[in-house]
This record gives C-alpha cells, structure tokens and sequence, in this order.
C-alpha cells in the first residue's frame, strides 16, 4: 500500500521537494531552482527529547519530560514495554536492572524482565537513584525515587503542564507484548492524542509499524528506525521503496547518514530523524547533511541551534605567508562572525577579526590576519555571534624570507563526481601527515556533476555552485584536514563546467564566484578574477599558481603560436617570478597536466595535443608550454617541478624536452581523492618525457618533503588509507 501519510506535527513543507504536495506556485519554483536534497523538507528541524532530556534528569521519569517541556523541545520520545498485567510503561530496556533499584528490591527475580513484573510491583522500584550515581554533574536530590511512568501518567502531566509537546512513540520489543500496538492505540484515542499534532510512532520493527498503519488515521506519521546492522550492504533505493510503504520517514543511527543516504531519503520524500545527536558539533554536522530532526538528550542544544547562528561547515585557513593568512567560515544564518587568532593554545593574547556574514557571499566570511609571525603555529576559533559554539584550527606561517625549513606539503584534486560523493578518506590520512600546508588542485567540486546537492544537473545558478562546495564540507575528514592546515585552493575545468574556457563560457562568473565565497583567497589573488600568485615558503619552495581557466582559448582552436592557455599578461608573470626565484625548489601548480592529452579529440584540454593517439590533431596548447619549457631550459633555471591533478590516476613524470640527457623538470600528478578513478594512458613524446611511476584505479594523493639540509626533494603517492605507491627521494640542484 502506498503510504498517504504526511510527517511533521504542525509543519508545512519547504521547496516543494515532496512532489505530491506541491503547491502550484511551488512546482513554478522548483523549475527554476533545483533544490539541494542535503537540506530539510520540513519547514522547522525537530528537536526530539529523547527518552526525555535524557542527559540532564533519568530518562523516561517525569522529570525528565519536565525538562524536556521546559527546554521547548517539540517531541518527548517514549520506549513503552508492558506490564505482566497489561499496562504501557515508559522504559527503554526490556529488563528494569539498569534504570531501577530493582536488583535490590527483589533479588531473586533475575533477569527482571518488564513482562514479569506488575505495574504495582513496579511503582515500588526507584528510577532516579542510578542517574545520580552515573551523572554525579548533573545529579539532584529530587531525583531519588522517581517512579516509571505509565503511558497514561505521562499523558496526565503533559496536559497538567498545559504543554503542546507531542508524543514521539516507540513500541519496543512488539513481538513480545501482542496487543500492544491495540492498546496503544485506545489510550491515545481516550486523551485525544491520537492526532496527526500530537503524536509519531517509531519502530525498529516493520512489523508494528504496518500493523500501526492499519488501525492509526492516516494523517498519523509513522517511522522506522534502522541500526547500521539493519541496512549495511544493502541497495538504498530498495530499503527506502519498502520503507515508503507504509512510513513517513526513517530514524537512523546517525552513522548512518551520508549524502547518499540523504539523497534516497528525501527523494523518497521520506523525512530523516536520525538518533541519538548529543554534541553540538554531531548536531551542526546533522544539520549540515539536511536532517529534517533529531533525537537528542540534550533539547536544549538543538533548540539553540535552530535559534541562533552557528558556523555551519567548519572553518579553513589559506593564503598563508610568512606574515598572514586567510581565514574562512560560514554561518547558519546572517550573523557576525568572530575569528580569533593566537600562537598560544589558550588564547590569551588573540588577534580579533570581526565580519559580516551575508546572503550574498551564501553566509560565507573570509578576514585576512596580518603582522603575524614566520614560521609559527597559530591556532583559531570562530564563532557566530551571538551563538555559543565555536569551531578552531590551527595552521603554519611560512619560514620568513631566505629562511630554508623542511617543508611538507600534501596535494590533489577531483572531489564529488562521476558518481563519487563525500565523505572522502583520504582528506583524514593528508590530515593525519600533519603537512604544512595543503594545495587543492583544482576540481574541487563537479558542479556539472550529478550529486544529492544538484540532483539534476548541471549547476546553472549561484546557489547551485554554492551547495556543491557545502556539500563537500558535509565530510568530516575533509574538514578536518582544513582545520588543521592552510590550504592554497586552485580552480580547474568542474568549478565551472567541464572543459571550459573562461573567456567563452557564460557560467564562468557565476562559478568564479561561488569558489572565492568558499575558499580562503586574498584579495591579491581574486582581485580581477586573476587567481595566479605566487607563495613563498622562505627560501625552501616557491609555489607557482597558474589559473588555467580564466583566460584560455577555446580548446578547440587549433593550435599555433598564437594559442594561449595563460594569457600573454600570466605567462610573462610566471617567466618574470621563474626567473626571479632563489628558492631551492619551484613549484609550478597547474590545474592540468602537460604530456597526458585530456579533453577530447580536437578539443585537447591539457598542454598536450596528443597527436601521438590522433596523428590529424592539432589542438592542445603545445606552442605555449614550449614557451616554458624553453624559458625554463635557456635560464637554466633548476628544481622545477609541476604539480597537478586532473587525470584521475597517478603519474611521476621526468622530462628532458632536448633529448640531451639531463632533466629539465618534472611533473607529478595525483588523484583523483574522490571522483572516477581511470588508467595510465599514452604519454605525448613533444617534451621527452620519462615516466618514473604511474598507477590507476584507486583514491591517491600526493606527498612532497623538501628537506634543504639533505638538498633532498621527496615525493609520495599514497592511497585513501595512506599506503605508500610511490616513493622517490629527488636531489635538489
Ligand atoms: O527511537 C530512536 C532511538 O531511541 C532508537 O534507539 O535504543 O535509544 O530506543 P533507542
Ligand atoms: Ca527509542
């Protein structure tokens, strides 16, 4: 039976994502303005006092549904088992030895199973008591002897309270208790309860639940709860098709939910409460996957957070050099946000940074912090004002000027395409490198790419780009790897629309945009939309970002010596900083790599025209990066290494574009982190290249150690599970 219910006690949907209640003007809206399923389809995120505020009085007394109440959470959820002569009672074990002084009271009634007991022999028993001994922090004299309500009792002080809290209902262990769900039912319908406002049932058993929506009104929702057991390896789409049955919506432990999880959730139409969310930084996490409620011992948490700004998707350092850095964050709702930076823990002496968070910006706010130290870890935290929750990281200055310090850097690229979506681990294993800095090159979202965030593809408005990128800040390991580094962010082709040439390409601006909204960049580098700078780390590197994109000819132009991927003004830059550059080793971050042919044929998208594979094509921008490779040669200028992603597998590369025997320079790819990962392919033979390793089919990023006492440069493929692939110690010239 298809199910007719709608969830929600007195909640009305938001963007029409629930296909089947649309309103007229909503289905308009929807036209134009996809909407992300990683946000509620609810119009408010429930605040369920799970087992009451189970965190803060002994869980299933009146005072804990007191509290509940008083914290205005909108549900109060109850386990009910029944009595040895028939009657509901508020308890989540099957056995009264936890909750109870049971074990006491009638020592030789082991296991003390609820069904062996009368409700008298029960009201004998004090509930309260172990809460106290448990929870010394929050124990109360008032809670010795509290009593295990009945269904009926808790009904009686909800209505005593004048309180509107609905009744969130779990029939535990229904296939021990027949006849509960019937007696369930009268009660309800006794005290007016059983209303689609006062009332949600929930079940780990399919069982109860359709027996439930046999004898319940229609307009009541029902749940069904899943354990992580109850749904490991099996097809989404099926669990949900079965579920939307006879359910409203699913409660799953909150391990449980993912993008994907979310996406076949919501698509179902189907509301997601997952349990049991006690911490702010679980909830804010929660929230940031869309989840339409949660069960919480703690109401008081998610109420705040439903009231006052919070940051959302955690925090990111950038742009940093021997004196600044770029701090980001974004908030929950229009806000002020405070960022306070120190080089000492406890934050003593901050430097304090205030801005505005605002629509336009997607709630984004970035501050740069100058008159730092070299060479120095700063820690930050930031905070929405006037929410209480703060967010901190920490990351590196660089050495200062002709400084020379081991440096290590992690890097890739390609994150949430081609049917790859968060969370990602290898973000956790960089993380866990503790690298000096990480340099994101490029594809840093896929917004042409279906996801849960762009569900119909592809991203064609502001607020498209801008859920792909909070999408990926959905993942824990991601943000943590940006909180506890600096990250220097480079776009390529899928921050826009694959293979896409900015000058040519409507959607170039709008991408643009959402980028420098949700990475740290300075002023200096997105100002006139150059993206292309240079960093340096003392006198160990200096690194080089290219930007692609912005001025590039189309890629299929044939190409000549008049066909640029840089732009004239770029190229004379990087010539000019290349020659300019006493660092030990120079870094050149290009989005797309030089002998590997991408794109398609007679639409070559990388230097490469690949004319080894199609001898007839002439496309590619061959002419201009022999520009470089000549400028590099001629100035003798040594330790170049290009640094890319793009190619969706790994290659270490050496070249020696004159055949002479020396190397001129290198390159070296990785990636994909998480996106479709391919196969080595053909090398273009234009600049001679040597390739030193190349590996497909898995999740990889890259490693680089500089050690300037040794002269030594170091470079590592690694894996999602930071396995070795590749390890070569280079010597620095
Ligand atoms: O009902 C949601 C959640 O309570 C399920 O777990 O074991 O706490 O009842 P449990
Ligand atoms: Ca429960």
């Amino acid at each position: 039976m298809k199910k007719t219910r709608m969830i929600g006690l007195s909640l009305s949907l938001s963007l029409g994502l629930v296909a089947s209640y649309v309103p007229k003007a909503m289905a308009a809206y929807e036209q134009v303005k996809q909407p992300s399923m990683l946000q509620p389809i609810v119009d408010h995120v429930d605040v369920i006092a799970h087992r009451g505020a189970s965190g803060y009085a002994p869980e299933h007394t009146l005072a804990a549904y007191e509290k509940a109440i008083k914290m205005k959470a909108n549900y109060v959820e109850l386990d009910l088992h029944m009595t040895k002569d028939g009657e509901l009672i508020a308890i989540h074990d099957s056995t009264l030895a936890r909750t109870t002084n049971v074990e006491e009271k009638y020592p030789d009634r082991a296991p003390w199973r609820v069904k062996d007991f009368t409700l008298a022999e029960i009201k004998k028993l004090d509930a309260g008591s172990w809460f106290n001994k448990t929870y010394p922090e929050y124990a109360k004299k008032q809670y010795v002897g509290e009593k295990i309500p009945t269904l009926q009792e808790v009904i009686d002080f909800i209505k005593k309270k004048g309180s509107k809290v609905a009744l969130y209902i779990e029939t535990k262990d229904p296939d021990v208790y027949p006849g509960m769900e019937e007696k369930l039912v009268e009660i309800l319908k006794k005290n007016g309860y059983l209303k689609k406002d006062k009332v949600v049932f929930q079940s780990f058993s399919e069982a109860s639940l359709r027996k439930l929506q046999e004898i319940v009104p229609k307009d009541i929702p029902l749940l069904q709860l899943y354990s992580p057991n109850m749904i490991q390896g099996k097809n989404l789409d099926d669990v949900f098709n079965r579920a939307a049955e006879y359910a409203e919506g699913v409660g799953p432990d909150k391990s449980l939910v993912t993008p994907a999880f979310m996406q076949e959730a919501h698509e179902h139409h189907m509301i997601v409460h997952p349990y049991t969310v006690n911490t702010k930084d679980e909830m804010v996490e929660q929230l940031s996957l869309g989840v339409d409620g949660m069960f919480t011992n703690y109401p008081d948490r998610l109420v705040e957070l439903n009231k006052k700004a919070y940051i959302s998707h955690g925090a990111a350092s950038g742009e940093v050099t021997d004196t600044s850095a770029v701090l980001w964050a974004r908030t929950s709702q229009p806000a002020m946000v405070r960022f306070e930076v120190s080089d000492d823990a406890s934050f003593k002496k901050a430097i304090i940074k205030t801005e505005k968070a605002a629509s336009k910006h997607d709630l984004t706010v970035q501050v740069k912090v100058t008159r730092l130290k070299p060479d120095t870890i700063y820690y930050y935290r930031v905070q929405a004002l006037p929410g209480s929750n703060q967010v901190s990281g920490t990351f590196k200055t660089a050495p200062a000027k002709n400084e020379l310090k081991p440096l290590t850097i992690v890097w890739g690229g390609d994150t949430g395409g081609q049917g790859n979506i968060p969370p990602f681990k290898a973000f956790s294993e960089m993380a866990d490198l503790k690298p000096d800095f990480f340099l994101f090159s490029g594809d840093t979202i896929y917004a042409d790419n279906a996801t849960p965030a762009v569900p119909n593809p592809p991203s064609k408005n502001i607020e498209d780009f801008w859920a792909k990128y909070k999408e990926n800040r959905t993942d824990p390991n991601l943000r943590k790897l940006l909180q506890s580094t600096s990250t220097y962010a480079i776009w390529d082709d899928h921050e826009v629309k694959n293979d896409f040439s900015g000058p040519f390409e409507p959607l170039t601006s709008t991408g643009f945009r959402a980028f420098t909204d949700y990475w740290p960049i300075s002023d200096e580098r997105s100002s006139s939309g150059k993206l292309y700078h240079k960093f340096s780390w003392g006198n160990t590197v200096d690194l080089f970002i290219l930007n692609n994109r912005s001025y590039r000819d189309p890629d299929t132009k044939p190409d000549g010596m008049d066909k640029t991927m840089l732009g004239q003004e770029q190229l004379e830059w990087l010539k000019k900083e290349l020659l300019n550059s006493d660092a030990q080793v120079k870094l050149i971050a290009s989005s797309v790599p030089i002998s590997i042919p991408t794109g398609k044929p007679n639409a070559r998208d990388s230097w490469a025209n690949g004319d080894n594979i199609n001898p007839n094509d002439n496309t590619g921008y061959e002419h201009e990066f022999a520009k470089i490779s000549k400028f590099i040669k001629e100035n003798n200028i040594k330790n170049v290494n290009f640094v890319t992603a793009d190619i969706h597998y790994a290659d270490i590369i050496q070249y020696d574009p004159d055949h002479n025997g020396t190397v001129d320079y290198r390159e070296f790819a990785s990636g994909p982190i998480g996106a479709g990962t391919g196969q080595p392919t053909t090398l273009d033979p234009t600049f001679g290249p040597e390739r030193l390793y190349a590996e497909g089919g898995f999740f990889n990023f890259g490693v680089i150690k500089v050690d300037p006492g040794l002269k030594q440069l170091t470079v590592e493929i690694r894996d999602e599970n930071g396995k070795v692939h590749f390890h070569r110690d280079f010597p620095i010239e």
